[in-house]
This record gives structure tokens, sequence and C-alpha cells, in this order.
């Protein structure tokens, strides 16, 4: 999807499908009062006629308007006038973009983003579009036999009122960096939902290696000999049970002067969780193949910045692993020794995640990072506390968290904090081992971040629990790409402070 500032008049912009406002009360939205006076009062006849309702996200498609030279005018409900909050924006936008989807255009002109919304800015609004519409226009079918047509719309131009040259100067460059996020979006979700039959560890690091080729980025993969030689047997554990090798990627975007140091970003890269010897049940299953979603919004992210050239340091380590049942596989009660020295009692195999994050926090140590922050699909207890719309956070360091924080309500991508007090390490104690790889049946998402606290004691670190927010579940099944949004945004707030 290729998105412009559209400098056209509204009744003169021939473009297939005009997006506009309709508002509740007597008076029509500027751009739309003009659209009605020149096509001879078209649009108030309509809503006279109680075809169109102004709930939000509410459409009603009008064509070949007299005087207008636009075939379509898409008239999208918008609520009440001046006071619209920031999800409701994101609706009508989503409501827009599933409405030019199943059109004939190819090109549309969305005025949409003239609305005010409560305490966002006009930046705000284009990017919400950019991200919005790329969103609608997705979808994943590369692997039917017959593909259904891909989406027509191809270019949206998106309408600015204060349209000075300094003022269009900063709208293109919101466009690009939000094109550039929808990159690495599209990018995440890709992955996400290819198959575990696919989307291999080995799959996940030629990925990787094809996206450093591209971007010109550093790449590094370590195969399980040298993880050997690293000592990193709690990772080593997870893959031993399957077929397919375990790998370490490692790839570093370098924006920024040397001396800058880097965020680091870890991601879960377990490609298919079966929960191993401690087996997961099968209804529902499938949905496993997403549990690399961490890792890919650590690519997806590092994609986005680099196309937007943003002037930051970024190195992503994704563990990649499958987790099976097998001879070889963990079993309850193993003890297994991490590249810390810590020793771990293993008594849930299918807590496998935390076992290859652990080593690959270790790992990130010798990068010297800024921040640390780790992605994970990690916890169905962060289903059950926070559902889908928000993801799990927490950390070690509240800078750091309020910091994602903003960056959550800036991208819409949201973050919600849960408490890491100390009280609840008393839950990973082991008599047999240094810690346990599980923490009992309470606060599953607390005592998950607890355990990744002990790997990361030397860091300013925090972890975001995805296991809501990665992928949509059921019939309709489809990974989301979060978190790139917000982490994209993340690395854009962290560029001023150095
Ligand atoms: N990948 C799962 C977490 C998960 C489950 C994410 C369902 C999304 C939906 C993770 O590896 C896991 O199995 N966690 C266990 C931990 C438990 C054994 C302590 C869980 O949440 O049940
Ligand atoms: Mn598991
Ligand atoms: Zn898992």
């Amino acid at each position: 999807m290729k998105f412009s500032l559209s400098t056209k008049s509204v009744t003169e912009d021939n473009t297939h499908c005009l997006m506009v406002p309709v508002v509740s009360g007597k008076r029509l939205p500027a751009v739309t009062a003009a659209l009605d006076r020149a096509s001879g009062g078209s649009i108030s006849a309509a809503i006279k006629a109680g075809d169109i309702s102004t709930s939000h996200g509410k459409t009603l498609l009008l064509r070949s308007l007299p005087g207008i030279a636009s075939e379509r005018v898409l008239l999208v409900g918008c609520g009440k006038p001046d006071n619209l909050e920031p999800s409701q924006f994101v609706t009508i936008l989503q409501a827009a973009g599933q409405a030019v989807k199943s059109l004939g255009c190819t090109n549309a002109t969305c005025w949409l983003t003239t609305l005010k919304v409560t305490k966002r800015d006009q930046q705000w609004n284009l990017a919400m579009a950019v991200q919005t519409f790329s969103r609608s226009a997705y979808s994943f079918n590369e692997l039917k036999s017959t593909k259904k047509p891909v989406a027509r719309l191809k270019r949206i131009a998106l309408c600015i009122d204060n349209a000075t040259p300094a003022a269009k100067k900063i709208a293109r460059r919101t466009l690009g960096i939000h094109t550039a996020i929808a990159a690495g979006v599209e990018l995440a979700r890709n992955l996400g939902n290819r198959p575990g039959n696919v989307c291999t560890p080995v799959y996940l690091a030629a990925q990787a290696k094809t996206l450093a080729k591209e971007l010109d980025l550093k790449i590094d993969i370590l195969n399980e000999q040298r993880m050997d030689e690293l000592g990193m047997g709690s990772l080593l554990s997870v893959g031993r049970g399957s077929r397919e090798e375990s790998r370490l990627i490692v790839l570093e975007y370098s924006g920024a002067k040397t001396s800058v140091r880097p965020t680091v970003l870890v991601g879960k890269g377990v490609t298919f969780d079966a929960g191993g010897i401690s087996l997961k049940p099968a209804s529902g299953m499938e949905e496993m193949k997403y549990d690399m979603c961490g890792a890919a919004s650590v690519l997806g992210t590092i994609k986005a910045a680099a196309i937007a050239k943003l002037p930051v340091n970024v190195v992503g380590i994704i563990p990649a692993v499958e987790n099976m049942p097998d001879g070889l596989a963990n079993k309850p009660g193993d003890v297994v020794t991490s590249m810390s020295g810590k020793t771990i009692e293993i008594i849930n195999t299918d807590a496998e995640g935390r076992l290859i994050l652990a080593d690959a926090l270790t790992y990130a140590e010798r990068y010297n990072p800024a921040v640390v922050i780790d992605i994970a699909t990690l916890t169905g207890a962060a289903l059950v506390a926070l559902g889908h719309h928000v993801s799990g956070l927490l950390g070690n360091d509240q800078q750091l968290v309020d910091a994602l924080l903003t960056a959550g309500l800036e991208s819409h991508d949201r973050v919600w904090q849960l408490p890491m007090l100390d009280e609840y390490q008393q839950q990973l104690k082991s008599n047999i081992a240094d810690i346990s790889n599980v923490g009992g049946r309470t606060a599953g998402t607390v005592t998950a971040a607890c355990f990744l606290s002990r790997f990361a004691e030397k860091q300013r670190w925090a972890h975001l629990d995805i296991a809501g927010t990665a992928w949509v579940s059921g019939k309709n099944k489809d990974a989301t790409g979060r978190p790139v949004p917000l982490l994209t945004q993340f690395l854009i707030n962290s560029i001023t402070k150095h």
C-alpha cells in the first residue's frame, strides 16, 4: 500500500473513493458539507432518509453523485462532533478500511485524518491511518492452491488540515516512518502465520539472513555446537526433543554511532510448542505455531528501523527452538545448567519459553546494552489476566517501564504493567536446584517474569508478555504483528535521549 498527502480539493478529486465523516447533530463536518453543496444536497438527503447512522464505524456508500469528480463517496459515522477518543478514531479507520477493501477501487482519498482526536495531534492521525489501512489490506493466502484475489486498493491519499509547506514536510516524514512500521508488521504477521512445518528454527534463521542481505545488517547465526561451547544448557535442553535443530539468531542494525549503546530486543522463537513431555491438550494446539511471535516482532522491528533509517542501534537476539515430546526431551524433575551458571529444576516442560530466554538474556550482556527488552508469548495466564487488548509489561527499571507505557499509548499498541514484587520470587524456590521453572498456580505471568529477572540482574530490563495480543484465535486465526508498532515507537522516542 502506498500513501501520499492529498493536495486536491474534495469536489475535484477524481479518486475512486472519497472517505468522509458524518457526525450526529445538524452540522456536517466542513469537507462533507462541501460535497453536500456541490452535489445538490445528496448527502443531507441520505441522512434525512435515515440511510446512515452516525455511530462510530457505520458506513454508507454513495455512487455517482452529481457535481463530484470522484466515482464513490464513503460516508463514515464518527459519533458526536468534537469529541473523539483515540480508540474510537481507530475503530472508524478500521471500518473505512474494511469497507473500501470490498470495493473495486485501486485508489482512494481519506478525509477522516482531518478529524480532531482528544489529546492527539495531526501526525498521530496520519500514523494510525497508515497502520490501520495497511493492516486491513493484509491477507495470508500463500498456502492456498488457488489464490484469492489480492487487495485491489493500492494507493491512499491522506488529507491534513494545516497544509503549510512545513506541515507537509513533517507529515511526509510521518508517512515514511509508519509505512516502514507497516512493512515490519507485515513481516511479523507472515512469519507468525506460517505453520510449524514451514517456519522452523532453521527457517527463521534463513529469513533473518535474507533480511540482513536486503537491509545491509550484521548477522550471526549460532548453531547447537556453538551454543554448547557457551554453556547454554537451558536453551539447548528445550530443542533436544525435536528433530529440528535449534539456532540462536543475532541480528544487528547500526543507525547511530558505535559509541551509542544498543537497545537489545530478545524474542521468544518457539516455532512450535507441543509442551514437550508435559504435553498440551489437543484442542487448539495448532495455534502454538504462533509461539515464535516474539521472535517475529524483533525481526519486524529491526526491519522497520532499518527502512526508516532511524538513528539508533538495535541488536535482536532470537533463541529459536521447537518444543516436542521425545525420548531425548526434558523430563519433569530434570535439572539443567544455564549459561549464567544457575541451575534450573524443570518442573513443567511446557514452561519452555523462560528456559530459552534465560540463556538469551545472559548472552545479551556482551552487547553492553542501554536496555534489554524481551518479547514472548510466555504465559496463558497473561490471556486470563489481560485478554487481547493489552500486552503484559514487567521490568526491573521503572523508567524503562514508563517509556514503554508511553510508547504504547502513542502507537496505540498498548501495554499494562503488572507488579513484580520481591514476594513473588519465593514461588520459584526449588529444594533441588537454584530455581524452579514454574511458580505454582497463581500469578503465572508475574512468576514467569520473576524467573526471567534472575537472568537480567545486571541489566535495565523489561519483559513483554504478548500471549494475548500476538495473534487472533479461532477459525479466523491471524497474527497481528504486535508489538512491532510499540517497539518501533519506543526506539523513535529513545533518539532524543542521546
Ligand atoms: N507458549 C505457552 C504460553 C501460551 C499459552 C501462550 C496459550 C498463548 C496461549 C508457554 O510456553 C506455556 O506453555 N506456558 C505455560 C506455563 C506453565 C506451565 C507454568 C502456561 O501458560 O500454561
Ligand atoms: Mn509451553
Ligand atoms: Zn511456549
